[in-house]
């Protein structure tokens, strides 16, 4: 049987990819230090160590369990955070993968590490999407920052210590589980403020663009990244893939199909643009399509309803 360690397994996007590599037949290990992730998220056959990616006890999983593949999705997630405390963010989005690929070069395991990087925030407002992974990356948050150095890293450690990895880059992903509560996730925000009739804020003029991309069509990218024969190792972007159907979707957009799908209808009100934030961002998946065999295959509409009714399930036992 192979062995996935999926860290950040008790969040939204890993506990979606740690469903999918026990639905492969694979042997799941999680690490999630429960920061943000929730432990009923987490599937019940999958071993839940609750501890840090910085810690000693990580060092000593992965020296011990030899696994064929690390899905790396902890992380501090949250981009306010990371303006405020760039420190804490880097300790974790940076350190954290850090102190897990050098257990992996000391172990000299030929474990594959597949990183959660982002389609959004790296390349900024730089270029005109839709980005290509080799465009101008132009980081504005010590987040994003986080990320593009891990991307660094994971090259470095490719040519330098021969360690296998593939970076994948997110559009704006949504579905099942995601946090309500955060500012991360517009989708699920509006999930919970239509479902207690609250009215949807949109700041700005609404008509900023996010590549949505639904958390299941994400863990199958996962999959196929860790799976299937990568480009040879070499420097940032050899072993980049964007994960994203290639259109952009205005904010305003989501509201009108989520109240749709819904079929319930609330206020909408305008609260002034949000400085810094990305007018424009969408990827081109081409690579992706070409060299892992993957495609998204929840349309918009679709993967909304399934995102709605499950927020739907909630609200009879949790508030969101
Ligand atoms: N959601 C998106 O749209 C999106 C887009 C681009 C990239 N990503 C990346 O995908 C990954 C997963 O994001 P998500 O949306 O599922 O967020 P999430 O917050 O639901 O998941 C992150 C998980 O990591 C855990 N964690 C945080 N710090 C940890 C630590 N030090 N040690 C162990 N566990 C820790 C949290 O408890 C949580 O369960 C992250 O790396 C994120 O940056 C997400």
């Amino acid at each position: 049987m192979r062995k996935v360690l999926v860290t950040g397994g008790a969040g939204f996007i890993g506990s979606h990819v740690a469903d999918l590599f026990l639905e492969k037949e694979w042997e799941v290990t999680i690490v999630d230090d429960l920061s943000t992730g929730r432990r009923e998220n987490a599937p019940g056959e999958a071993k839940l160590h609750e501890i840090s990616v910085n810690s000693p006890e990580l060092v000593r999983l992965v020296t011990e369990q030899n696994f064929d593949v690390i899905a790396h999705l902890a992380a501090q997630i949250d981009v306010r955070k990371s303006v405020a405390d760039p420190i804490a963010d880097a300790t974790i989005n940076i350190v954290g993968t850090l102190n897990l690929m050098e257990a992996l070069r000391a172990a000299g395991a030929g474990t594959r590490v597949v990183f959660s990087s982002t389609g959004g925030a790296l390349y900024g407002d730089f270029t005109t999407p839709p980005n290509h992974e080799t465009y101008p990356k132009d980081p504005e948050s010590p987040y994003a920052i986080a990320k593009l150095s891990t991307e660094y890293y994971l090259a470095y450690f490719g040519h330098v210590h021969n360690l296998d990895s593939a970076a994948l880059r997110f559009g704006n992903v949504y579905g099942p589980r995601q946090d309500p509560h955060g500012e991360a996730g517009v989708v699920a925000i509006f999930c919970g403020r239509i479902l207690s009739n609250r009215p949807l804020t949109i700041f700005g003029d609404g008509l900023q663009t996010r590549d949505y991309v639904y958390v299941g069509d994400v863990a199958h990218a996962v999959y196929l990244a860790a799976t299937e024969p990568l480009p040879p190792k070499g420097r940032l972007d050899a072993r980049a893939f964007n994960i994203g159907t290639g259109k952009g979707t205005s904010v305003i957009e989501i509201a009108t199909l989520l109240q749709e799908v819904a079929g319930i209808k609330v206020p909408i009100e305008f609260a002034p643009h949000r400085p810094g934030e990305q007018q424009e961002s969408f990827v081109n998946a081409d690579k992706a399509r070409e060299l892992l065999g993957w495609t998204p295959q929840v349309t918009l509409p679709e993967g909304l309803a399934m995102t709605f009714a499950w927020f739907e399930k909630q609200v009879s036992g949790v508030a969101v």
